[in-house]
């Protein structure tokens, strides 16, 4: 018996999996009730989630907002930059735990100055200070609600994942990013059983902890877990791709006041080959084959136009998942009951 009522989502990692298949589950169910024209029932009526972005959101904020009000709560957006952000974190977060249901905290890139580390002192904060569920709305580091989405579209499309090859790339772009959605998929990913290839040029190594655990969970789950530095070679046999870009190590490690953005740009500039077409995934990938991304996606840069808008692009169904997946772990975490 699946019990998540209560529990904090900080990371994928940090639920079972069978935990985290319940969530897929009742996700699906709920996409279902709503695809038929039907209406989820209101576990969250007259609960308040209190939705803290501290960066901006296009997909999740709205995905929690429609999904808090969908089952019957209250979304309570909370620009944080129009709060008093020189009282200490553990103040706000006592003071939301006593208006809230569940808390949600989206803290990353230029809010944090780039520093590797940094939001998710903010998150892990949030959750010691709060009894309500604290749920990671992404943060330098993880996106836990993306990554289950995401397996969920990935599932969907491939059906069994063992075995299946899933390529994680770097790619271009003229804007650094951070990393929390390459980790959370390679943490998910490697949970499920999948051949997961984490491809790279030098110098954009991830969190050697996340390494580690990718390696432990590929052990556990049957799959593998492998680094490459070369584009094409990455994409051999694959059968999902995931091209995103995100900051060098020292970038990330240091930050952008620090580093210097220009001087991050210019080493990007020197991979600017590193840009998935529809000839990569016709010529290298296995079959069946299928592209995703968390969206934003920069065109033109991480991907053409080409291959987002191509037969094996999924991305508007995933967004779609994602929804569906945020307001499963909204009902599990802030309802005792979820009856379906
Ligand atoms: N994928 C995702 O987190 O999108 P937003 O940044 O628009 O929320």
């Amino acid at each position: 018996m699946v019990d998540l009522y209560g529990k904090d989502f900080i990371t994928t990692q940090e639920w079972s999996v069978e935990e985290l298949r319940h969530a897929i589950d009742v996700a699906r169910k709920l996409r279902a009730i709503v695809k038929r024209g039907d209406r989820p029932p209101r576990v969250l009526d007259r609960k308040n989630f209190f939705m803290l972005f501290y960066a901006p959101s296009t997909r999740t904020r709205g995905a929690f907002e429609a999904a808090t009000a969908i089952l019957g709560g209250h979304p309570a957006f909370i620009d944080v930059s129009t709060t008093r952000m020189e009282e200490a974190v553990k103040d706000a977060a006592k003071m939301y735990d006593s208006y809230a249901d569940g808390i949600g905290v989206r803290i990353l890139d230029k809010y944090i100055d780039f520093v590797y580390g940094a939001g998710l002192k903010v998150v892990r904060e949030f959750a010691r200070a709060a009894k309500v569920p604290v749920i990671n709305m992404a943060d330098c580091t993880f996106h836990p609600t993306q990554g289950l989405g995401d397996i969920m579209t990935i599932e969907e499309k491939l059906g069994k994942l063992q075995g299946k090859k899933y390529t994680i790339t770097w790619a271009y772009s003229s804007k650094p990013r951070g990393r929390c959605s390459i980790q959370e998929e390679v943490l998910i990913a490697t949970r499920f059983g999948m051949d997961v290839t984490l491809s790279h040029p030098e110098g954009f190594e991830i969190d050697p902890k996340i390494v580690e655990w990718a390696k432990q969970n590929a052990k556990e789950s049957g799959g593998s877990f492998e680094i490459c530095h070369d584009f094409e070679e990455g994409l051999k046999g694959a059968n999902v791709v995931f091209p995103r870009s995100w900051g060098t190590a020292e970038f990330l490690r240091v930050g952008a006041s620090k580093f210097g953005v220009d001087k991050e740009i210019a080493i990007y500039n020197r991979y600017r080959n590193w840009m998935l077409d529809q000839r990569h995934v016709d010529d290298l990938m296995d079959k069946p084959a299928i592209v995703t991304h968390v969206l934003p996606v920069m065109r033109g840069e991480e991907a053409t136009d080409a291959v987002m808008d191509g037969p094996n692009s999924v991305i508007y169904e995933q967004a779609d998942d994602n929804f569906y997946a945020k307001m499963a772990t909204l009902a599990l975490t802030m309802a005792k009951e979820v009856p379906l």
